[in-house]
């Protein structure tokens, strides 16, 4: 599914374009399952990504879509981690020039794919890159989480957040998850050990009774920065997983540093690290709907209504 141009409203059309062929490391993958993201219909619509994509993404037509699951079809000479005839699950990279996933073929790097794991099917498997890597990236790179250690999921129902607070339990730590009052029934089926309407006048309150956190992940945007490093113990983050305001984006550039830009890039390490959980059965990915890849454009729309509670996944 390709937009022929960057026209403001153009929908999306099914076209042919040539099958690439893999070099170097280049893998070659048959796409089987295509998890829906925001910042699909983030590139297509006006705003910092869609201007990052046409200044350093691939030529047009634009092709959207960073997941995939799929098996490999051919690969090139140097290529070490797959055969064809594995099954992978990926993220593609527009800053490397590579199209997107929307798409029957896809080709990226051997260093954004990794093997799915028995145990996980490829519809799930093809949800989970970019959720996945930016919930292990926030919540287990670097061991940020110690066993005990508190930390507090803003936007815990929807597809990161779920993540999280999932694999904050799996780490053994405390998740507090924060959500519309509907969802807070399914953040604590997952296992949140406490949850925090937002809708409710002492939401605020409830969050700094239950401060110091080691990290706060804003999975919802809207919120002030200083106000969650407010919550924060001593050398504990913020984690800017999406921002509303540019204004608050930039307080990760000023001291005193506790609050970062998240970049979840779906990497080799991210992928199969959180795959290995997944097929543990340690998380369970949420998956709400799944569309035959033409209806893409209603995918979209569904995104951006912004009360998924599931993974909408595409069907090639
Ligand atoms: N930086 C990165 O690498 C990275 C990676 C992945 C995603 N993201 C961004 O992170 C955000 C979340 O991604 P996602 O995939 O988890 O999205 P999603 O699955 O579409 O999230 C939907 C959830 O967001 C909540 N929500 C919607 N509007 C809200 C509001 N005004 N205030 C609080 N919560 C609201 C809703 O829950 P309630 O109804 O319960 O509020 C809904 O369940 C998106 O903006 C996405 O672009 C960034």
């Amino acid at each position: 599914m390709a937009q022929k141009s960057w026209a403001r409203g153009e929908p999306l059309a099914l076209i042919d374009l040539p099958t690439p062929r893999p070099r170097g490391r280049e893998v070659l993958v048959q796409v089987r399952a295509i998890g829906v993201n925001p910042v699909d219909w983030k590139m297509r619509n006006r705003g910092p990504l869609r201007l990052a994509a046409r200044l350093i993404g691939p030529p047009l037509p634009f092709v959207p879509g960073v997941d995939f699951s799929g098996i490999v079809e051919a690969v090139g000479e140097q290529v070490t981690l797959v055969q064809p005839g594995d099954s992978v699950l990926g993220g593609t990279d527009f800053s490397r020039r590579q199209r997107g996933s929307y798409a029957e073929q896809v080709l990226v790097q051997e260093d954004q794919i990794a093997l799915v794991p028995d145990g996980l099917d490829l519809v799930a498997a093809g949800a989970l890159p970019v959720i996945g890597a930016t919930a292990w990236l926030c919540v287990a790179e670097h061991n940020r989480l110690h066993p005990g250690g508190k930390v507090l999921i803003l936007g815990a129902s929807g597809g990161v957040g779920q993540v999280a607070v999932q694999l904050v339990k799996h780490l053994q730590g405390v998740a507090v998850g924060v959500c519309s009052g509907k969802n807070v029934a399914l953040v604590r089926a997952l296992g949140a050990d406490h949850v925090i309407d937002y809708q409710q006048n002492d939401a605020h309150d409830r969050m700094r009774a239950l401060a110091p956190f080691r990290l706060v992940l804003d999975c919802a945007g809207g919120y002030s920065a200083a106000r969650c490093r407010a919550l924060l113990e001593p050398g504990g983050l913020h984690q800017m997983i999406t921002s509303e305001a540019p204004g608050e984006a930039l307080q990760a550039f000023f001291p005193p540093f506790s609050s970062r830009l998240v970049l979840g890039r779906p990497t080799h390490t991210r992928l199969r690290a959180i795959a290995a959980v997944a097929a543990s059965g340690a998380i369970r990915i949420p998956i709400s709907e799944t569309l035959p890849l033409p209806d893409a454009e209603r995918a979209h729309q569904l995104s951006q209504g912004g009360r998924l509670t599931g993974k909408l996944v595409l069907l090639p």
